[in-house]
């Protein structure tokens, strides 16, 4: 262990802190946090850690969920300016001027969103449980929000639901074209193509799978191929690579980088833990009002 991994465990203990990080976080980070996930594991593990205090290693709409879910606790976010802009692509008039058109609605909030969006919505989900949720509500009209691609996605397996989309989307995946993909099979013949659904519709038809940053890592570990493609945040390399030795990745493209993941460095860390700021700060009622969605999606998923 270096000398700011050693801090870091020693700040662990005095402060009483669990530090949970997302997938795309480098490797450095992902090595000193207790638990790595996606989106939806994260959120199922910050409901369940006991420790005083969750140092969130990712981005402000994880930070909000942790404490949303555990307004008791402190979620320290080590990059204040670590922000998802999709979370902000989507706006409570239009959810209201939708609400208005529809008898029977359900607003569904992928948790790549603000509380606000959150607060106004009637479940969450993640990219890991968006069909299994979408199916099990009674409603037929599902307004999808804020992402498009990811609609489209689940909305293509449920052929009995009316979506209606919204135009936000992750400039991180949006950005992968068809021609990447037919480029990168041209290079590598023998890979399979695994993508995430915030990409484009053109490009989750052309690969072998599209699923979360979970179903990415758990399909390539289950496969007998030894050579993928991976068509999402590079920071899921660091995972795949670590598991599978004996198996290659590669990037879809090389510009496949968050830059709001990736202002959480282990520096950020050590300063968040040492002085206890910037935390994670909501006042009671969005708190109570976008804890409901939250749950909703915790219980069905
Ligand atoms: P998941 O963690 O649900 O795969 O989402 C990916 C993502 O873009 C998180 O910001
Ligand atoms: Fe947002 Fe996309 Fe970055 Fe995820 S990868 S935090 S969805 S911009």
């Amino acid at each position: 262990m270096d000398e700011k991994q050693l801090r870091i465990q020693e700040l662990k203990k005095e402060k009483d802190a669990v530090i949970l990080a997302h997938y795309y976080m480098t490797g450095d980070v992902q090595a000193v946090a207790d638990y790595v996930g996606d989106s939806f594991y994260l959120s199922r593990i910050a409901q369940q850690v006991k420790a005083k205090t969750i140092v969130m290693c990712g981005v402000r709409f994880m930070g909000e969920s942790a404490k949303i879910l555990n307004p008791e606790k402190t979620v320290l976010l080590p990059a204040a300016n670590a922000d998802c802009p999709m979370a902000h692509m989507a706006t409570v008039k239009r959810i209201e001027e939708v609400r208005a058109q529809y008898d029977d609605l359900a607003v569904v909030c992928y948790v790549n969103s603000t509380a606000e969006l959150k607060m106004h919505s009637d479940v969450c989900v993640t990219s890991a449980n968006a069909m299994k949720i979408v199916k099990a509500l009674p409603n037929k009209n599902i307004f999808f929000i804020p992402d498009e691609n990811l609609g489209r996605h689940v909305a293509a397996q449920l052929p009995e639901k009316n979506f209606i989309y919204n135009d936000g989307c992750c400039p991180v995946h949006a950005f992968l074209t068809a021609e990447d993909v037919t480029a990168a099979r041209s290079t590598h013949p023998g890979a399979l193509v695994l993508v995430h659904p915030e990409c484009r519709p053109e490009v989750t038809a052309l690969a072998d799978y599209a699923g979360s940053t979970a179903g990415i890592i758990q399909y390539a570990g289950a496969s007998d191929a030894k050579e993928f493609i991976i068509g999402t945040e590079h920071g899921v390399l660091y995972e795949l690579e670590k598991e599978n030795p004996d198996k290659t990745f590669y990037p879809l493209h090389e510009d496949q980088i968050c830059p709001n993941m990736k202002r959480v460095t282990l520096d950020k860390v050590i300063d968040v833990m040492e002085s206890g700021v910037p935390f994670i700060k909501m006042d009671a009622e969005t708190i109570q009002k976008a804890q409901a969605p939250l749950e909703k999606m915790l219980e069905l998923s």
